[in-house]
């Protein structure tokens, strides 16, 4: 599906399907007064007939016949305030989803009016919603039948003012709706490395995924480091979690780099479990049954990379992902063992199943050593305690630099993804403390999104730091607007957005 942008006057359009955002009550609104008069008065009538009063996610559709020169128009309501970020996404799947229903080829969509973002944004967040809203995982359905997608051309119409008129809306929204199909294409590549069984997406996947993404762009490069190469460097937590599985464990690390001198480092590492069966803390059968979402932050941060590239940046970034599976074999990890981590540290496991933190400790300690980044970022399903303390579609963020933690909070907002700062308490790191060891790995129940914060703070070293744990959004069970079950590709909006405007 190609996504566009057209300064032309959307009532001039032969879509098949022209829909059109509308904030509660039809009749009030000044654009659809004139199609209504173009309708003879059919349309605000049919509107009314059902019921439609302009809410998030309803739909009236309405056909013009020789009156207009579009196969049919559809109201998709927007909902009575002003439009956010996530909302104006939320619209543009809708306005996708109606074109589903009716096989539409070609598809307009007319920005919608009231916006509490500027319209630029708001191009941007329509053309994410439009191929956000798209995305279905059918590979291994039979019938792939109601989830192809007919829509060939996808065409975004900036100013409803113009009626039939002719006109032109700033250089600017055009660059903004490619922006949002590309940032959008990268979460829906995301999706798919979550949503993949992890028999197929395991690590060695991960590292051809991201060998492809450097083949494509000749500003990236990547590395894959083998079991050898990262026992050389001492990274004995990460390399005791892969260890109970027959599928080698790899660190896989990208590197942008601008045309010229870059003016920052920032480096975005990502949990890379590909699946996790808890080893032998073994999770019981319900809990195992979603783990091959455990490497949604390696899956954001991979992704995030192809849409950098393509839309460039001012910074060199670079992508690391330590991915193995946490599995139990004769060859597993074991509760008491003492693992020596690649900065020194030594660890007692007293829980297998918090394995996040030990293949991220070593991996952000070779982030400081090998990127030396002015900004660090990492991303993971962590802890089930995340999900207890800010539900299901809120992400937790936690960091040790206030002016970092507000710019990363700044960008979540205007990317429209949820994410809420929480607090590392000194006071819980006690938790952490083993008698034979200089930490453990897992502490007691209240605080656990803490705690796991606080065990991969151990590991940084002045070095402005942002942990998120999405183990919340990264998946979830219900499609609603843009958010499709499943995978939800998150993170993948911040982190572009981050990286290539702050
Ligand atoms: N991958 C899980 C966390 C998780 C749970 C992600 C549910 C997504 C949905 C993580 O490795 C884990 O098992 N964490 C434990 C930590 C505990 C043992 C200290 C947890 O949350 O129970
Ligand atoms: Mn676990
Ligand atoms: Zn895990």
């Amino acid at each position: 599906m190609e996504i566009k942008y057209l300064s032309s006057a959307p009532l001039s359009s032969k879509a098949d399907l022209l829909a059109i955002p509308v904030s509660g009550d039809p009749s009030k609104d000044a654009f659809l007064k004139t199609v209504n008069k173009e309708l003879g008065g059919q349309l605000l009538k049919q509107a009314k007939a059902e019921g439609f009063v302009g809410k998030l996610g309803q739909s009236c559709v309405v056909y013009p016949g020789k009156a207009l020169p579009c196969g049919a128009l559809a109201l998709i309501g927007s909902g009575k305030t002003k439009l956010s970020a996530a909302n104006a996404r939320n619209v543009g799947a809708y306005a996708f989803k109606a074109a589903r229903r009716l096989k539409a080829q070609k598809l307009a969509v007319v920005l919608p009016a009231a916006s509490a973002i500027d319209q630029d944004t708001l191009g941007q967040m329509v053309a994410e919603g439009l191929r956000l809203g798209s995305y279905k995982f059918n590979k291994y359905l039979s019938d792939k039948g109601a989830s192809k997608n007919p829509v060939k051309t996808a065409t975004i119409h900036g100013d409803r003012s113009l009626g039939k008129k002719k006109g032109a809306a700033g250089p600017g929204l055009k660059k903004a709706v490619q922006r949002g199909a590309v940032i959008a294409a990268a979460t829906n590549d995301a999706r798919d490395m979550v949503n993949e069984p992890a028999e197929y997406l395991n690590p060695a996947r991960v590292a051809s995924i991201a060998r492809k993404i450097a083949k494509k762009h000749k500003s990236v490069t990547t590395k894959v480091l083998s079991e050898a190469d990262c026992e050389k460097l001492g990274m004995t937590m990460f390399l005791a979690v892969g260890r109970g599985s027959v599928r080698k464990s790899q660190l896989i690390h990208m590197t942008y780099k601008p045309a010229k001198k870059a003016k920052k480092v920032l480096t975005f590492v990502g949990k890379g479990v590909t699946f996790d069966s808890g080893g032998y803390s073994l999770k019981p059968s319900a809990s195992m049954v979603d783990m091959k979402i455990d490497m949604s932050g390696c899956a954001a941060v991979v992704s995030s990379m192809d849409a950098i590239a393509t839309i460039g940046s001012p910074y060199e970034i670079h992508v690391i992902t330590a991915c193995c599976e946490n599995l139990v074999s004769g060859n597993a990890y074991l509760l008491g063992d003492v693992l020596n981590a690649m900065d020194g540290t030594t660890v007692e496991i007293t829980n297998t199943d918090a394995e996040g933190r030990l293949t991220l400790g070593d991996a952000l300690t070779y982030a400081q050593r090998k990127t030396k980044p002015d900004e660090l970022f990492d991303f993971a399903t962590l802890t089930g305690a995340c999900m207890v303390a800010l539900g299901g579609y809120t992400a937790g963020v936690f960091s040790n630099n206030e002016a970092l933690a507000k710019s990363w909070l700044k960008n979540a907002d205007n990317a429209g993804e949820d994410m809420w700062r929480m607090p590392l308490r000194k006071k819980l790191k006690s938790q952490l403390k083993s008698p034979i060891a200089d930490l453990r790995n897992s502490g007691e129940r209240w605080g656990g999104a803490i705690t796991a914060g606080l065990f991969l703070e151990h590991f940084i070293k002045d070095t402005a730091w942002v942990h998120v744990d999405l183990a919340g959004p990264a998946f979830v069970s219900r499609e609603s607007g843009a958010t499709m079950r499943g995978a939800t590709g998150f993170a993948v909006a911040t982190i572009v957005e981050h990286a290539t405007r702050s």
